[in-house]
């Protein structure tokens, strides 16, 4: 296989162009951003009687943005009208800041300092947030990189009630989304699954948190048998990744511990997807490892004080070499048996062996993240995850919080019993295929059978990855889950 060359430098830097750093006070030099309530115009001192006319008008026709030119500077006044800083009230926010950062790359600017006249700090991060985001590129692969980069570097706050601690934080956690972006984006020619192991590996120690990597034999070893089997039809070997996240102080005593499907690219093997369009955007298929170490990454540069260990099972599914047939039983590393009458449903067969492993950490709550069944995507769309599990109610209404904080929403599905009796088969303990209905729930109830503590799955078959950019979220991967996570872990374990 070629191997790419790219420095982990580069591929952090792309991710980190944006700087977002707090300021004593408005910069002149910089195109500004003035957040304020649409009826508090008293409170833009700045303004001379006829621009204050000018901006009654602006506001009584409803303009979500209203812009001033002086001195070859552009200054964006964002009028809001006062309510509570709900979920709602931030996306708009995130989203006005993704336009206004469409404007400030066109008209060539370097730097932008946001004033915040509202009294509500969340509104100047999310905006800071919105910005960062949507400032995102990958350009690897294009000769002409420099030029077309985007000419917006740093994000300045100059709001009183934010500190350096939050723009840092805030930062780290837009960063870590940004990682699990560029990696998701990295095709398969690139990040091979001994490639995102290596991956994996710089980011724990540019972050702070240790890396331990499985190769084939060791994987062999542990009977990793759902990982080799998916991993049989591949020339690349498999690997099973270890990150932990321990600090002196932790809060918890049982780790939260985070797994991610690693498939680095999902042919479906000898059950081979119907192309053109089902393979398409298959690369993404190790969004949920992506997740797993944005979401350590971000825990990890923020020092918060709990416990977190991240898995991630790594492989491509193709239809090579000794690939798995269907029919194939196939032993997971609990002894479970499995028929495989579908070699496309591998992204279970690999969290199998994953979620086994967990068991030995006791987890406080494991949480598995995975692009893992198209119905996911039928049932909700591409705006919301599919959760299910079977940790305790107000922990799923935690998860689901953070989710709607962040706007990576999810919709919960029931685990009843009668899904998982469409994964009995005939010759073995399980098969890896349910019915033609809510294929997410019965892939959840396969799941299920491999965990002994409380369980969250998220299915993100739907937001992680995009053809189209949507406001701050950029065409190809988005990173989904990174943000939820962190949320999660920092409001309800800190
Ligand atoms: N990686 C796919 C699921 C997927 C679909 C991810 C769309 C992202 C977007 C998964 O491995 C898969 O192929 N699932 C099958 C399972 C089926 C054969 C039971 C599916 O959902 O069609
Ligand atoms: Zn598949
Ligand atoms: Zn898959």
């Amino acid at each position: 296989m070629q191997v790419a060359l790219i420095t982990f430098e580069q591929l952090i830097d792309q991710a980190r162009m944006t700087h977002i750093k707090s300021a004593k006070s408005t910069l002149l030099n910089a195109s500004g951003i003035t957040i304020f309530y649409n009826d508090e115009l008293a409170k833009l001192t700045d303004l001379d009687k006829q621009q204050l006319s000018f901006f009654k008008k602006e506001i009584e026709q409803e303009k979500d943005v209203i812009t001033l030119q002086e001195l070859g500077l552009y200054n964006y006044y964002l009028p809001l009208k006062k309510e509570a800083a709900t979920a709602e009230a931030l996306e708009k926010v995130r989203m006005k800041g993704a336009s206004l950062l469409a404007s400030l790359n066109g008209s060539k600017s370097s730097e932008v300092c946001i004033t915040n006249l509202t009294g509500e700090k969340e509104l100047s991060l999310a905006l800071a947030e919105g910005m960062a985001l949507a400032n995102y590129q990958f350009l690897k692969y294009f000769k002409d990189k420099k030029k077309r980069q985007n000419s917006l570097t740093t994000i300045h706050i100059a709001d009183k009630y934010v500190t350096a601690k939050d723009a840092e934080s805030l930062q780290h956690v837009v960063e870590a989304t940004l990682v699990a972006r560029t990696l998701i984006n990295e095709p398969v020619s690139f990040l091979s699954a001994v490639q995102f192991s290596k991956e994996m590996q710089k980011v724990g120690k540019e972050s702070g948190f240790s890396v331990k990597v499985l190769g084939k034999k060791e994987i062999e070893a542990k009977k990793m048998g759902g990982l080799l089997a998916v991993n049989a039809g591949s020339i690349d070997p498999p690997t099973f990744t270890i990150m932990e996240y321990k600090p002196e102080k932790a809060r918890n005593k049982k780790p939260i511990v985070l797994v991610g499907k690693g498939v680095v690219f999902d042919t479906g093997g000898l059950s081979l997807k119907p192309t053109p369009n089902s393979m398409d955007e298959m690369k993404c298929d190790m969004s949920g490892g992506a997740a797993v170490v944005g979401a350590m990454m971000a825990v990890a540069k923020n020092q918060l004080p709990v416990h977190v260990i991240g898995l991630v099972p790594a492989t491509d599914n193709r239809p090579g070499m000794n690939a798995v047939c269907p029919q194939d039983v196939i032993t997971i590393s609990d002894g479970t048996t499995v028929e495989v009458l579908n070699t496309d449903a591998e992204g279970r067969l690999i969290l199998a062996d994953a979620l086994v492993w967990a068991q030995q950490y006791k987890p406080e709550v494991c949480i598995d993240l995975a692009t893992l069944t198209g119905a996911a995507v039928r049932a909700i769309g591409t705006y919301a995850s599919a959760v299910m599990g079977t940790a305790e109610r107000n922990v799923m209404d935690q998860l689901a919080e953070s989710g709607m904080h962040v706007w990576e929403r999810t919709v919960q599905f029931p685990l009843w019993k009668d899904y998982g009796d469409e994964m009995k088969s005939d010759i073995a303990d399980l098969k890896n295929l349910g019915g033609a209905y809510a294929g997410q729930i019965s892939a959840a109830k396969f799941l299920e059978h491999f965990t002994d503590y409380p369980w969250i799955h998220i299915d993100i078959a739907g937001p992680a990855y995009s053809n189209s950019a949507s406001g701050y979220r950029t065409k190809g991967g988005s990173g989904v889950g990174v943000r939820m996570l962190y949320d999660f872990i920092h409001k309800n374990y800190c």
